[in-house]
Order: C-alpha cells, then sequence, then structure tokens
C-alpha cells in the first residue's frame, strides 16, 4: 500500500492542465457498448475507474485500449449481458452499463455496484424507471437480474430526486428504445450534457440535457464517433482548493468558466481573487483564508458534494467559523476526524459541519476513506506545519490523475512511497 509524504507550507506556482472529467468518462464509456463500430474519446482520464469500465467494455466483447490520452472503443457486438461482481464492486459508475445492456441486449445481469463508502447510495429511481420502460427486474442476493424481452418503450419519467446516475441510465436506456421518453427533474450536471452529445453525435436524438426536462426520442441504432470529454471541475476544484490553502497563485488551464460557478464565489468569499482568460482561470490566495459563508452542497448548478471535502479543509485554517451542510451524501464527513488529528477543530452532526478555522495544522499520520476525503487530506498536507502520511492512496488514483506530480510540479514537496 502506497502513502503520500507532504512537507507542508511551500507555496505553489506555476500552471497545471486540467484532467478529463472522471464523472464524464464513466458513463461515455458504458454508452460505447450500446454504439456499434469504433469510437475514439479523447481527453479520457488514467484513472483506476476508467480502467474498471474498460475492463467491463472488454469483458462484454468490445476491444478497449488507451491511445496517449484518448481510449478507442471497437464495439463488433456485445457478447454477453453479465458483468462480474469483481468488477461491479469497484464503482458505483458501473450502475449505468445496467441501461446500455439492456437498450442494446434486452438482458442484463449485474451485481450491485460498490464505490465509495459516502452513505446509502440506493439505485431504486433506476430501477423504477428502467420498470417504467419495460423492464422485468429481480433483485436476489446482491444480483440485479434485468429482461426486456420485448425492448424497452419510451415513456414520461418524473424523478424523485435529480439523481446524476439515474438520469444518465435512462437517457442510455432511452436512446434506442421504441418512441420518445421525457424526463423530468432530471440531474442538470455539465457530465449530463456531455453524454448527451456523445450519443447524439452517434446518431442519438437527446434534447434538453443539461436541463431539467430531458427528450429523448428512440432511434434504431447508433454508430461509433469521436467525442472529447469535458474538463473534470472537481479535480478543477481540489487544485484551487490546495492553493487557496497555501496562499498561492496558480493558472489552471483547460477549464469551463461556467461549470465552476458555485465553487468560484466560495473561495472568493474566503478572499482569493480570480482572473479569468478564455479557458483558463488563475486564482491569487491570500496569506490567510477568510471563513467563508454557509456551504449548502446541492444538485448542480448548486455547491457540489464532491468539492466539500477539499473546500472543507480550506475552511479548517481560515479566520473564522464556517458551516457547511451536505445534502446529498450522508457520512460524507469522514475526512473531518482526520483533519482533526492535524490540529483543526471540526465538529460535525448528521448534515452539518462547524469548522472554526485555526491559525495553523500540523503534519500527522491521516488515513482517507473514500476519494475525496483523500483530496481533501492532500490540501491539508500542503498547509500543515511538518510532515503528514496520507494513507489509503488508492482512493485518490480512482479520480485523480497522478496528483501527486501535479502538485509537485506546482512546487510542492510531495512524493509517494
Ligand atoms: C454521481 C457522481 C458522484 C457525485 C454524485 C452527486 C458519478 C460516477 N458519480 O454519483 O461523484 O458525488 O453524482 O453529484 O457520476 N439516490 C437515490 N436513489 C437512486 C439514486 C440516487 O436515493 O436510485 C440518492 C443517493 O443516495 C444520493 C443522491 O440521490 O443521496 C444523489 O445520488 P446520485 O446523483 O445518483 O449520485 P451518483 O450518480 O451515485
Amino acid at each position: 500500500m502506497s502513502k503520500l509524504l507532504i512537507t507542508g507550507r511551500k507555496r505553489l506556482s506555476g500552471e497545471a492542465a486540467v484532467q478529463g472529467a472522471k464523472n464524464s468518462a464513466l458513463p461515455v464509456l458504458a454508452a460505447a457498448a450500446l454504439v456499434g463500430g469504433e469510437s475514439v474519446i479523447f481527453n479520457c482520464p488514467d484513472l483506476s475507474d476508467t480502467d474498471t469500465s474498460l475492463n467491463i467494455l472488454r469483458y462484454l466483447g468490445c476491444g478497449a485500449r488507451r491511445e496517449g490520452g484518448a481510449v478507442v472503443i471497437k464495439n463488433d457486438g456485445v457478447a454477453r449481458y453479465d458483468i462480474p461482481d469483481g468488477l461491479t464492486r469497484k464503482t458505483r459508475g458501473s450502475i449505468v452499463f445496467l441501461g446500455a445492456l439492456l437498450a442494446k441486449l434486452g438482458r442484463a445481469k449485474i451485481s450491485l455496484p460498490g464505490g465509495c463508502d459516502i452513505g446509502n447510495r440506493p439505485i431504486d429511481l433506476h430501477i423504477k424507471a428502467l420498470r417504467r420502460m419495460g423492464a422485468v427486474i429481480r433483485e436476489r442476493r446482491g444480483m440485479l437480474d434485468c429482461r426486456a424481452p420485448h425492448g424497452l418503450t419510451g415513456t414520461h419519467i418524473a424523478l424523485d430526486f435529480p439523481s446524476v446516475g439515474a438520469t444518465e441510465d435512462i437517457m442510455l436506456a432511452a436512446a434506442t428504445a421504441d418512441g420518445t421518453t421525457t424526463l423530468t427533474n432530471a440531474a442538470r450536471e455539465p457530465e449530463i450534457a456531455d453524454l448527451a452529445e456523445y450519443l447524439n453525435r452517434c446518431g442519438a436524438r437527446v434534447f434538453g440535457a443539461g436541463e431539467s426536462e430531458i427528450v429523448i426520442e428512440g432511434v434504431k441504432r447508433l454508430s461509433a464517433a469521436e467525442h472529447s470529454i469535458i474538463p473534470d471541475r472537481i479535480a478543477a476544484a481540489t487544485l484551487l482548493a490546495c492553493a487557496a490553502v497555501t496562499g498561492s497563485q496558480i493558472t489552471l488551464k483547460g477549464v469551463i468558466h461556467s461549470h465552476l460557478g458555485a465553487i468560484v464565489p466560495v473561495l472568493e468569499d474566503a478572499g482569493c481573487t480570480f482572473t479569468r482568460h478564455e479557458n483558463e482561470l488563475t486564482i491569487s490566495a491570500p496569506q490567510r483564508l477568510r471563513s467563508m459563508k454557509t456551504v449548502r452542497t446541492m444538485p448542480y448548478p448548486g455547491f457540489p458534494t464532491d468539492a466539500q471535502a477539499p473546500v472543507l479543509a480550506a475552511a479548517a485554517v481560515a479566520d473564522g467559523t464556517t458551516v457547511f451542510i451536505e445534502n446529498i451524501f450522508e457520512n460524507r464527513y469522514r475526512h473531518a476526524s482526520q483533519l482533526v488529528r492535524m490540529g483543526a477543530d471540526i465538529r460535525t452532526e448528521g448534515k452539518l459541519a462547524v469548522v472554526e478555522g485555526v491559525p495553523s495544522l500540523y503534519g500527522a499520520r491521516v488515513e482517507a476513506t473514500d476519494l475525496r476525503a483523500a483530496a481533501a487530506l492532500v490540501a491539508a498536507g500542503l498547509c500543515a506545519e511538518g510532515q503528514t502520511a496520507v494513507s489509503g492512496v488508492e482512493y485518490l488514483e480512482r479520480g485523480y490523475e497522478s496528483l501527486e506530480l501535479t502538485l509537485s510540479a506546482l512546487g510542492a514537496d510531495i512524493k509517494r512511497i
């Protein structure tokens, strides 16, 4: 098991390119199971989660290879409808293969997906929607056995909550369904619009993705296309948090400013200033951050739950008290107890975290328990006095393309042992 060793208090400077979005790449790779021919997906991040999706595609009978920053998926027919437990347990993103396989083969057998342990992550909305489209779904001993012997049929689906994964699963299932699907209260995350763009390049007719009503006119078949994954707004937010805690000035290259619309104002509130150029964003952080107005995680365009952990690490060293309200996932403050080991003053209760900023954190041995918690501990290590050893680094690899190399190129003292 590797660890990250960070010697804190080094200023960051320079430029960093933002990786492709993990949460776009996963549904786009699942969509490739539905699409005949050879798709080229550019800017596909090289992560353990995307590797799992590529392994699922290979298991299903597709060719899947990396070529530089792109992946090439060759789909001459999907040979299997089952996905083994060992693959689905690795990432929750694998659930979107359900919609793709049902649409492609009229059958899917998938074990309930894994992923980071950040509370109860049910898939009832996915199942309810697919049933409305005509699928017969049985759950037995952690396996979902799904059949649509007569194909899927377009219908009206109103989500009880704008779930990202359910919206994607429904889009995949509906893309080649018989008739039109109208989805209301859909998730509006940029990754949804990115998936729609890939599907539409392949011949799908998806309208309104990125808004709360999405209309999907089923087409007979989809044919492969090229697509470039959008930049990862959470990876960008993590680098901004790292700059903020170290009083640094850095420039991110390859950002879409509108995707950071909820994150930048929170850091501005903390005293950071931003300069925008076309696809570049420069952050200049003050010597000491100020506390922020209450940070509430919400579905997009609200403040993303995935950015809560690294921004909370910044609040831990700000001057004053910041309150966080986590509205999306239970159990998403597991980084708090580790930050407390580093000298932070944080109290959590249910959805609430009250962070009393301290002048300094101190290096300690800490353990990451999920992907974004790992990012928070790295940010904390960068500003702590002395040395921090972060274990649980495998979580980081699920979502960040060699974060430690990016940070050390910016001047951080961080190495993997
Ligand atoms: C996706 C992202 C994840 C992000 C999350 C919220 C991917 C691969 N992951 O996860 O990084 O943190 O969106 O922005 O894109 N829910 C139900 N029933 C369901 C589905 C969801 O109750 O059938 C609940 C969940 O328990 C959670 C909330 O809805 O409380 C949001 O979940 P959802 O939007 O589905 O997140 P994911 O797609 O799992």
